[in-house]
């Protein structure tokens, strides 16, 4: 979140050497704020990642109680480039009325986004490592304990912030339409506009009872710990256009697109997120609600790093998955490369479907087209060296492979791509569409197999990534969208 405006426009004037930070480039960067503002080197600080199995539920968090926010409310609410993102100016009749410690009024909003063609996803809070597109903060100060923003924003339980993340939908959300278009009436830093009418609840998601809640810092300098923080757990849809026009309109003080606004996850130093409703992590997330990654083809950097939930050092395994891909040429799905070997365990898909495991290869012919969702298994015992593909629930032929091998522990697990040492780099880019991608230690029983073909309810999940529970990180622009692939 940032302090005012106002504020930065005097810093930015009167010291911007001394004071400018960014997020990356230049010599005070996210690294180093701590230098220059005590507090970001702090103990308390915000954004975090929350892992949705640390998390203690908490009913008494329901009492969350909003007033003044249901519109249109009719007036000029000022909206202003302030070289950092955009804020739009909330009126004091906006409050946290209930479920925090005093009385809380709303100051303004504004958001956080990515764009650039390394990292597309811009939220600074991420869940079990998932960042979402976008994240609005909507920054309220205690106006029971303090008589104005300016007071309370570095003392204790000063300020509370109700954030909410961004995904990407298929439909143009029309409650974001006049303030998506007014963006381009304030291209430049410093430039402000006025919203005639604003309906702060309408630009929300419906269902506000589910949120995580942790006492931390504003995201920016100069990182007070004075910060209430709630996070609500729906995200709220926007299109891929209206996504593409917020990452691409605005300029910064430099006249450079204003990218990437976002601070990276803070440790938790002890600290304990709560929740407002019982994280269901013994049956994960239904597979309607959890997204599909897309990954753009225009987007070559894209990738997503794993963090299994098991080393891997497998005797066995089955790698199941829904892939629609969007061309037809050999794509990496899962990729696991160690310090010694790139191609530890790799399988790709394609004219054709390839296995690598610990440097060997083989491949199956495809019969079918890859423009439509296919569900993939692929199974694999070193006691036999049998590999066996299993297409849309249907086994397919058997081949032999790395008879008595036991894939080694300690590498890298990524999806998308695969690791190319010679160049230094990562190839063979997945485009499309991967969904309920689950690695499990064993052979599955043909029978489970169909069954997530199928889409049959109470789906499997691996005991080495787990679809909707392991921990991953999108880089490179993967976009999060809803899940077709049992419909
Ligand atoms: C919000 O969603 C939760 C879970 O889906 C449900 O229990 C609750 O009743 C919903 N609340 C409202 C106001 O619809
Ligand atoms: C940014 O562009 C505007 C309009 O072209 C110009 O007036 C301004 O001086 C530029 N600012 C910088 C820092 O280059
Ligand atoms: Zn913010």
């Amino acid at each position: 979140m940032w302090i005012t405006a106002v504020v930065f426009h005097l810093l930015h004037l009167s010291c911007s050497h001394r004071v400018h930070w960014t997020y990356k480039e230049g010599e005070l960067d996210e690294e180093h704020w701590g230098k220059h503002f005590a507090d970001c080197a702090g103990k308390h600080q915000s954004p975090i990642d929350i892992q949705r199995k640390r998390v203690r539920y908490n009913p008494q968090l329901l009492q969350l109680e909003l007033s003044g926010y249901d519109g249109p409310l009719r007036g000029d609410f000022t909206m202003t480039n302030n070289g950092h993102s955009v804020q739009i100016d909330l009126p004091p009749t906006m409050h946290i009325s209930r479920g925090l410690p005093g009385l809380y009024t709303a100051v303004q909003m504004h958001l956080h986004w990515g764009g650039l063609d390394l990292e597309t996803s811009g939220s600074e809070h991420t869940i079990d490592g998932m960042r979402y597109f976008a994240e609005l903060h909507i920054v309220h100060y205690n106006s029971a304990d303090y008589s104005s923003f300016e007071e309370a924003k570095d003392k204790p339980n000063g300020l509370a912030v109700l954030a909410f993340l961004y995904a990407d939908g298929h439909f143009e959300n029309t409650y974001y339409s006049e303030f998506i278009s007014k963006l381009a009436k304030i291209r430049f830093a410093g430039q402000s506009t006025k919203l005639i009418s604003l309906d702060v609840q309408a630009m929300l998601p419906e269902n506000l009872s589910h949120f995580y809640r942790y006492q931390g810092s504003l995201t920016t300098p100069p990182c007070s710990e004075s910060v209430i923080w709630t996070i609500f757990h729906s995200p709220i849809v926007l299109s891929h256009t209206q996504i593409s026009l917020l990452e691409n309109t605005l300029l910064d003080w430099q006249n450079r697109t204003l990218r990437n606004d976002y601070r990276h996850a803070q440790p938790l130093n002890g600290r304990v997120v709560e929740s407002s409703f019982r994280a269901k992590l013994t049956q994960g997330i239904r597979s309607s609600t959890f997204p599909a990654f897309y990954f753009p083809v225009e987007n070559i950097e894209s990738i997503v790093n794993v963090h299994p939930l098991h080393d891997m050092s497998l005797q066995a395994f089955t790698l199941c998955f829904w892939t629609k891909s969007q061309h037809a040429g050999s794509q990496t799905v899962l990729s696991y490369s160690t310090q010694e070997r790139d191609n530890e365990l790799v399988m790709t898909v394609g004219t054709d479907v390839g296995l690598w495991i610990g440097g060997h290869f083989i491949s199956f012919p495809m019969y079918h087209k890859a423009q439509d969702w296919l569900h993939y298994c692929m199974a694999w015992a070193s006691q036999s060296g049998m590999a066996n593909l299993w297409l849309n629930g249907a086994a397919g032929e058997a081949k032999s492979i790395q008879k008595g091998y036991v894939s080694q522990a300690g590498g890298t697990l990524v999806l998308g791509k695969e690791r190319d040492t010679l160049l230094g780099t990562f190839s063979n880019s997945f485009a499309g569409w991967m969904t309920h991608v689950n690695l499990w230690s064993q052979v599955l029983r043909p029978a489970d197999v169909r069954a997530l073909a199928l889409c049959k309810p109470g789906q499997l999940k691996g005991d080495i990534i787990a679809w909707g529970e392991t921990s991953m990180t999108l880089l490179g622009g993967v976009v999060l969208e809803s899940d077709t692939s049992c419909q």
